[in-house]
């Protein structure tokens, strides 16, 4: 205290204090208590609303931890392939597919579906053949195709293309082939095309399945096909111009890998001749 300053009887901290409390104001002191009169009053109120708050802390945490651990299972995991394999394509009864046998069995005029799955098990693609089924070259009289791009085969007609539509992701058998005069009307004045009778979107088999008429816009993405010197048929990509199969992020994104091998399936289509002309 400064020298000559003496305010023992009017600062405020002196004002009525316990001369008994023989501590200096703001040192704080523990005392043990010795029965519940000690405690003095306690705030009910308060306790109860802490008690509560402990409590809802712990519950919340627990919940958090089982919510996010649901979450978790709950979101699948991103699955795909890193890159596009080479898998061998086998036909239907489980023997190699070939040349010689999609040659000799399909053509144009195949109304059945061949299907297989590529890259990943969820990714159907139709196999098509779309020579003309009299073995004679194509031509005005003579529907069909040769030489149509990304095409294998003596005649460059065997190719594949996803077989989920580009709209809104019908898969086949609701999207389809549909060979030469399976309709009275073509759309864009094709005679055979690949048609989803989900909206009505129709492609261009003959052209690297581009969009003929909508609602969809894209085309239906192209599967590279390569043949051995056997004449072994593979899969081995997408051609690059392809967008992402409908409903993948990425067409190598969203299912595992169909393996070293995949075969072909065959099914019944549904066809409804209702389309722009
Ligand atoms: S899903 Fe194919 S046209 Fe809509």
């Amino acid at each position: 205290m400064p020298e000559g300053f003496d305010c023992s009887a009017t600062c405020p901290w002196a004002v009525d204090r316990d001369p008994a409390l023989g501590f200096p104001v703001g040192q704080v002191r523990r005392f043990a208590a010795t029965n519940d009169d000690d405690l003095g009053d306690v705030d009910e109120t308060k306790r109860n609303v802490l008690k509560l708050l402990a409590i809802g802390g712990l519950v919340g945490a627990g919940a958090g931890g089982l919510v996010g651990g649901a979450l978790q299972y709950l979101q699948p995991p991103t699955v795909g392939l890193s890159s596009y394999p080479r898998v061998q394509l086998l036909d239907v009864d489980g023997g190699p597919l070939t040349v010689a046998k999609v040659e000799a069995e399909y053509n144009v005029g195949t109304s059945a579906l061949y299907l297989f799955n590529y890259p990943l098990r969820n990714e159907p693609n139709f196999l098509l053949n779309l020579y003309p089924a009299d073995g004679n070259p194509p031509g005005p009289s003579n529907p069909g195709a040769a030489n149509v791009p990304s095409g294998v085969g003596t005649h460059g007609s065997i190719v594949a293309y996803s077989a989920i539509c580009q709209h809104l992701g019908c898969p086949a058998p609701a999207i389809a082939f549909y060979p030469p005069g399976t309709c009275p009307q073509t759309p864009g004045g094709k005679s055979f095309y690949l048609h989803c009778s989900c909206h009505g979107s129709t492609y261009d088999a003959t052209n690297a399945a581009s969009n003929l008429t909508g609602p969809a816009v894209l085309p239906l993405p192209q599967v590279i096909l390569e043949a051995d010197p056997s004449g072994n048929i593979y899969a081995t990509g997408m051609t690059p111009s392809s967008p992402p199969v409908n409903g993948h992020i990425s067409t190598l994104t969203g299912d595992y890998g169909v393996g070293a091998t995949s075969q072909v399936v065959k099914e019944t289509p549904v066809i409804l001749c209702s389309f722009p002309s």
